[in-house]
This record gives structure tokens, sequence and C-alpha cells, in this order.
């Protein structure tokens, strides 16, 4: 992050990198949303918490960054270490606990135009009592509603006390409901756990085609440690948080084909966890995704790694012209 905020400083970096990195070919646009992505690619929430390098990122290869999360009152976070590498796995386990500057400064930050889609991701404020959390939302969507191509209810992070029981349909529906009413056109999507179980799955499905919400990102990191190969001790010793990564790709696949089942073509539903390869992607997009994010895969990857997924794609996609896909029957 320190060098892609270092890149953005540097007058037409932003240009050149998009010209040597950035999502060409026509073959990877994606209409949804209301909005052009020139890729499906995006990157997911967490890494550019503050909204201090969309341009750069959007350059060297992501079709759109989901900035935050952000929340109404700036935080410190969780006490360091809180990122801890499984490099066995290629994984992730975070505890980084929302540390932000707030809503309105990444909402000041994104008020020049970029040319890079850009959604906002907001959470709960940790000082804040669960009771109050529909308040402290509600301030963070009117602070960015109008800096966002679209926003984002978090209510799946491990890592603030509570957040994810808002989960729960009988208070995520008041919860959307009173944001929805405060952000006017922008879309809105609520983002949520690969924990859950199935049929809260569906119930989440059913609320968000009640509420004509615009779509679902599934998913955030999970609290599950199934299926690592670290050793037992170096993973006792990263401690409670996320992981993220490869052991999370099942899971998120699961859970974006039980979405896309249940509510059938009326939802975009953004597809996250455990995407490494453009297979991984193109596997996402043929179980119904119509827009991918990474994380962990970038992280690993580096900085020429989008570009690497933009080109297998679209290696892909060329090789079954109508969207066909191989796996869409599977
Ligand atoms: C260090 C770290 C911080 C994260 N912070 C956030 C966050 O603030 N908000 C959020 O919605 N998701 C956050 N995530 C979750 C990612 O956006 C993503 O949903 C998850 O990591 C699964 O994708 P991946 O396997 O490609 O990493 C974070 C993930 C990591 C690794």
């Amino acid at each position: 992050m320190r060098a892609v905020i270092a890149a953005g400083r540097v007058p037409g970096a932003a240009r050149a990198l998009r010209a040597a990195l950035g999502p060409r070919d026509p073959v990877l646009r994606v209409r949804a949303l209301g909005l052009d992505f020139p890729g499906p690619l995006g990157l997911a929430a967490g890494f550019d918490k503050d909204a201090r390098g969309t341009a750069v990122l959007g350059a060297i290869g992501f079709g759109f960054v989901e900035v935050g999360t952000v929340t109404a009152q700036a935080q410190p976070g969780n006490p360091k270490p809180r990122l801890f590498r499984l490099m066995a796995d290629r994984a992730i386990v975070n505890r980084m606990g929302f540390n932000n500057h707030g809503a309105a400064a990444a909402a000041a930050r994104l008020s020049r135009p970029g040319d890079v889609i850009v959604g906002v991701n907001i959470g709960k404020t940790k000082a804040v009592a669960e009771a109050d959390a529909i308040a402290d939302y509600v301030a963070s969507a009117r602070a960015v509603a109008g800096v966002a191509d679209y926003l984002v209810v978090n209510v799946s992070s491990p890592n603030t006390p509570g957040l994810r029981n808002l989960q729960e349909t009988d208070r995520l529906g008041p919860l959307l409901t009173a944001v929805r009413e405060v952000i006017g056109a922008v879309p809105l999507l609520v983002k949520i756990a690969p924990d859950l179980a199935d049929e809260d799955v569906d119930a989440i499905a059913d609320l968000a085609v009640a509420l004509r919400l615009d779509g679902i990102i599934a998913t955030n990191t999970t609290i599950g440690r199934e299926g690592l190969v670290s050793g037992a001790e170096e993973v006792a010793a990263a401690g409670p948080g996320g992981l993220s990564g490869p052991p999370l790709r099942e899971r998120s696949l699961a859970v974006l084909r039980r979405l896309r089942s249940r509510t059938g073509d009326q939802l975009v539903l953004i597809a996250a966890g455990g995407i490494e390869t453009p297979d991984d992607a193109w596997e996402r997009l043929a179980a119904g995704a119509t827009l991918v994010q990474a994380y962990t895969g970038f992280v690993y990857g580096g900085p020429f790694w989008p570009r690497r997924i933009n080109a297998g794609l679209a290696r892909r996609m060329r090789d079954c012209p109508d969207n066909e896909t191989p796996l869409s029957d599977s």
C-alpha cells in the first residue's frame, strides 16, 4: 500500500501504469449496477481502507476498487500484530478491526474524480453500541453516498464484536432500509460471511430480493480453520481473526452457487474468497458471479497479479465467446 501511495504522488504515473497494465481487452467488459466495468476483477475491501490509492490500483488492472471498511468515527483498530501470513496455505489471518480515518475523510479523498469505479464499504464504529448500529451506518452512508459508485453494508467482518449478529434478517432488514433511504439511487449491496448456515444464506437472499437490493458480496473471511496445511502451532500463534485465501475457496463458491440458484437473475453477485488464478475467477463467473474480487491473491501475487488474471480470463473468454462456459452446467 505504501508503494501504491508513492506511485500516486508521481505525476502521470497512474496514466503510464494504466497504459501498461490496465484491463483493455473489450472481451472483459461487464455492464452491471448501471456502470461499465472495464473488467470483472475488483480489489476487495480492506486493502485501500482510506481511499488513498484508488487511481493506481485501478491502473494496475483492477476494474473496480472497493474502499473501506470505513466507519462513521475514525478509529485505530486492534493492537498489533493483527495480520499474519500462513505461507504454506497462501492464506492470511487478520484481526485488523476496521482501522480507518472515518467515512468523512474517505469521502473527501474520493471527491476528486478518478477514472476507476469505486465502491465504498461501510461498517459499525467499535465504540458504538450494537443497539445504535443503524444510526452509525446511516451516518457513514450519508457521508459517502455522493462519491460512491456503489455502497456495501458490511455485516460480516469477524473483528468487531457483535457485528455479524446484524446478519439476522430481523436486524438486517431495518438496517438496509435505513441506509437505502439516505443514499438515493446509489446501488446498495450487502456483504456476508461464509460461516452462515445455508438456511441463513437463503434468508438473506430472500430479504435482498424483497428489499430490491442491488446485490450481495459473497464472502468475507471465515472464523473457521479447517483444511489448513500450516502447522497447528503456527495457526494457534496467529490467534483469532478472519482467515482468507485458498482455504476459503470451496465455501465461498458454495455460498455463491446457493445465492445464484435462490435469486435467479434478480441480483448482482460479487464473488470473493480464495480467488488466486484465472481459473478461479472463471469458475466464479461460470457459477453465476457478475463480478469477482480478491485481496489475498493480490498480496501473494504482487503488483502484476491483476494483469495476469485479466490476461488469463480474456483468453478463456475468447475460447468460449458466448459465455457458455464448460463449467456452467456443473
Ligand atoms: C488484511 C485484510 C483486511 C480486510 N479488511 C476488510 C474490511 O475492512 N472490510 C471487508 O468487508 N472485508 C475485509 N477483508 C475481507 C476481504 O475483502 C475479502 O472478502 C476476503 O479476504 C476474501 O477474499 P480473499 O480470499 O481474496 O482475500 C479483509 C481481508 C484481509 C486479508
